[in-house]
């Protein structure tokens, strides 16, 4: 099959490339020319594990290529998937003039039937708009349809996401479209649910929110294990063995982050105002992630007293491990609350220094992870990354000036540490 990708941010690059990798002709159009420059000269705009072998096999095969030009991904494809960013408002409403744009430009570039995929995560009704739009500006000279078709891939974990997804969900407005979507998934072998566009809209919103109120969730229930001395991670192991609720998303942790969790959660409950209905559910899942942050930040301010001068390593920069991806990371919030109180801090992250130095440009940053501690008077675990575990705990106790941990992942056992001589403070335990 032949498929176009506009847009080569995160969802459209590792689906243009995973598509490529089962055997169809992908074009990944971006109308960034130094982005597209990159890309062809074998360079990567992010770091996600696996997915430079897989663009650069995939170009060597000739089933992938970059472009600038719209009108060559529209004029050679069949299918054109929309993967376009749809940036937060300041009222929480979605900015749907990428969307609208790109809907323009195919609009004007199409001479034949066309399938045009919306692939970004938009609010419910964005694919009559898009219909409405490319009749509009294709003046009616050609028949096209337009399909839902939500991305749920997760940073960090894309490849594999997109390898084996859990579902294909796939939202229509007529018959025609269905045989060419099946086509482009059926290499995948995952369920395809078929349904209509408002649905398939609507999956993905829920989706988001339903994980983002797991964790909440759980965040709450790490306040009361704290208050009466359980464990949060025995109380998520002993529900999470139930099927109906299942393990996952239920880690307690200084609250989520990352470029969607925030602001679908936001567009949805704006969305259902939009629509009358008073979403006060979703309110209290973003009410109890931000506290859970103050929460953290109120945990080593009692600790340590005065943060003024305070000299404080941060392990962890980016939202979640396995990314570079800073947007909206827990981690960053957390150091720039410690540096407004004055602290000093000393940073390592082992893919997200580098994004992270604009947004922190006073903290030192530390290229060893085990050197951060050095003349510490605390150390804190801010992102999940599994090389931390392996952190030479001697060492650092040895270099700072009080063994003091604030594990804002759980990545330690409080028994452990302990017993290695540190005052250990986690969530929930
Ligand atoms: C999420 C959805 O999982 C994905 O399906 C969708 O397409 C995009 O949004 P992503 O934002 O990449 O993916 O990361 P995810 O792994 O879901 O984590 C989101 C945030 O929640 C991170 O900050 C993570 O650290 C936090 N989290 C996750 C927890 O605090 N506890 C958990 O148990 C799981």
């Amino acid at each position: 099959m032949k498929i176009t990708i506009i847009g080569t941010g995160y969802v459209g690059l590792v689906t243009g490339t995973c598509f490529a990798q089962v055997g169809h002709r992908v074009i990944c159009v971006d109308n960034d020319p130094a982005k597209v420059k990159l890309l062809q000269g074998g360079g990567m705009p992010i770091y996600e594990p696996g997915l430079e072998e897989l663009v650069n096999s995939n170009v060597a095969a000739g089933r992938l290529r970059f472009s600038d030009s719209t009108r060559e991904g529209v004029e050679q494809s069949d299918v054109i998937f929309i993967a376009v960013p749809t940036p937060p408002q300041a009222d929480g409403s979605v900015d749907l003039s990428f969307i609208e744009g790109v809907a323009r430009e195919i609009a004007s570039n199409m001479t034949a039937y066309r399938i045009v995929v919306d692939k970004s995560t938009v609010p419910v009704k964005t694919g009559e708009k898009v219909t409405e739009t490319i009749k509009r500006y294709s003046k009616g000279r050609v028949e096209f349809d337009v399909v839902s078709n939500p991305e749920f891939l997760r940073e960090g974990f894309a490849v594999d996401d997109l390898m084996h997804p859990d579902r294909v969900v796939v939202g229509v407005s007529s018959e025609r479209p269905v045989q060419a979507m099946r086509e482009v998934y059926e290499p995948f072998k995952a369920p395809i649910i078929v349904t209509d566009i408002s649905s398939a809209e609507l999956i993905k919103h829920a989706a988001n929110s339903f994980l983002a109120l797991k964790i909440s969730y759980i965040n709450a229930i790490s306040v009361v294990c704290e208050a009466a001395g359980a464990n949060v991670q025995e109380v998520a192991n002993g529900i999470g063995m139930d099927k109906r609720i299942g393990r996952q998303f239920l880690d307690a942790s200084l609250g989520f982050g990352g470029s969607c969790f925030p602001k679908d959660l936001s567009a949805f409950i704006k969305i259902a105002e939009q629509l009358g209905y008073d979403f006060g559910l979703l309110k209290e899942v973003q009410r109890i992630n931000s506290d859970q942050m103050a929460r953290f930040v109120k945990k080593i301010a009692s600790t340590l007293w005065v943060l003024k001068d305070k000299r404080i390593g941060v392990l962890g920069l980016a939202f979640k491990q396995n990314t570079d991806d800073v947007r909206m990371s827990p981690a960053i919030d957390l150091c720039q609350r410690l540096l407004k109180e004055g602290a000093v801090l000393r940073v390592h992250d082992p893919q997200a220094m580098e994004k992270a130095r604009p947004l922190l440009p006073t903290v030192t940053y530390v290229g060893e992870m085990n050197e951060v501690a050095e003349g510490c008077d605390a150390l804190i675990v801010a992102t999940e990354w599994p090389e931390f575990k392996k952190l030479d705990l001697d060492r650092a106790r040895r270099n700072m000036s009080h063994p003091i941990m604030f594990d804002g992942r759980n990545l330690f056992d409080p028994k452990e540490m302990e017993r290695l001589g540190w005052i250990y403070k986690s969530i929930g335990r």
